[in-house]
């Protein structure tokens, strides 16, 4: 497709504008976002800032001298509560990219099912509310704060386990299904997307296995290499956002830009 091969790519920014860019960075990172942050800037909203993989995608953006906001529940935003959701975006324009970078795997009290007899509906619940609602709800107060006319992106932060075509071992049933259906949503947005905003592209991304609160208490059986570290891991995620086209508009893609089969 030679329409997608001669637009500018994702990640590029029309117009750099680095000094704005740490002075935003800046403003993200200490708190709620002032309420002017990304107005006419290219700016990034990374929701889920304070996680692993969503505070050093925010670093690596940053460290480009792109406008980044960092938004998640320490600046007000929780994602079972649309109106902080709203709140969060309404003072936002002309964003060039918002990631999404939450998610659920565990707490203290709960640990992903191993075995059918474990499926609970609170738990399953709350995987969906976190791992498939916020996301989406995001999505439809972040989508209509993408640029227009230059390329821009959605990209949430799904998980290979959540591919029923890879799904090999069985387990963590929730959290599986509660990314099988971000990738479903975010899907459907995409085609959405592509028809009010059609230099816009939005995907699901899997973050390779990170080192992260969420994976801890799972590493064991990883081998060394195979265990990135958040900036690893956020580096990698960003060549992948940075080639993004139209073609990937509303696929899984891997931290190495591999498709995931759904
Ligand atoms: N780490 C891995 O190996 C791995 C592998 C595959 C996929 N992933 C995916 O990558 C993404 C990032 O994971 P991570 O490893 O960076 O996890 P993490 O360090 O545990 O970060 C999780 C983030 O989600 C936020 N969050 C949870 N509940 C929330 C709520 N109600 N409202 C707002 N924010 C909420 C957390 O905010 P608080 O700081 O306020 O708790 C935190 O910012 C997730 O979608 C995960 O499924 C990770």
């Amino acid at each position: 497709m030679g329409q997608a091969r001669r637009c500018r790519r994702v990640g590029q920014q029309p117009h750099p504008q680095p000094d704005h860019g740490r002075h935003h960075a800046q403003a993200g990172r200490a708190g709620a976002p002032a309420a002017t942050e990304g107005r006419g800037l290219t700016a990034w909203a990374i929701v889920g800032a304070s996680g692993g993989v969503g505070g050093a995608l925010a670093d690596v953006i940053a460290a480009t001298g792109a406008p980044v906001v960092r938004l998640s529940r320490r600046t007000g935003l929780d994602l079972t509560d649309e109106g902080s959701i709203a709140a969060a975006f309404a003072p936002l324009a002309d964003l060039a990219g918002v990631i999404v970078a939450t998610g659920l795997l565990h707490r203290e009290d709960r640990q992903p099912e191993r075995d059918w007899r474990q499926l609970d509906a609170a738990w399953m619940a709350e995987n969906f509310a976190i791992n498939t609602i916020g996301p989406a709800l995001v999505a439809k107060h972040a989508l209509p704060k993408l640029r227009r006319g230059d390329p821009s992106v959605f990209a949430a932060l799904s998980a290979r386990v959540g591919s029923i075509a890879d799904n090999r071992l069985g387990g963590w049933h929730s959290y599986r299904a509660s990314k099988v259906a971000l990738n479903m949503l975010v899907r459907t947005l995409a085609i959405e997307l592509a028809r009010k905003n059609p230099a816009a592209v939005a995907v699901t991304l899997h973050p390779g296995t990170v080192d992260t609160g969420l994976s801890k208490p799972f590493q064991r059986n990883v081998a060394p290499e195979k265990l990135f570290t958040p900036a690893h891991s956020a580096a990698q995620l960003w060549r992948v956002i940075q080639g993004l086209t139209r073609e990937d508009n509303g696929f899984a893609l891997a931290w190495d830009g591999q498709r995931i089969p759904f």
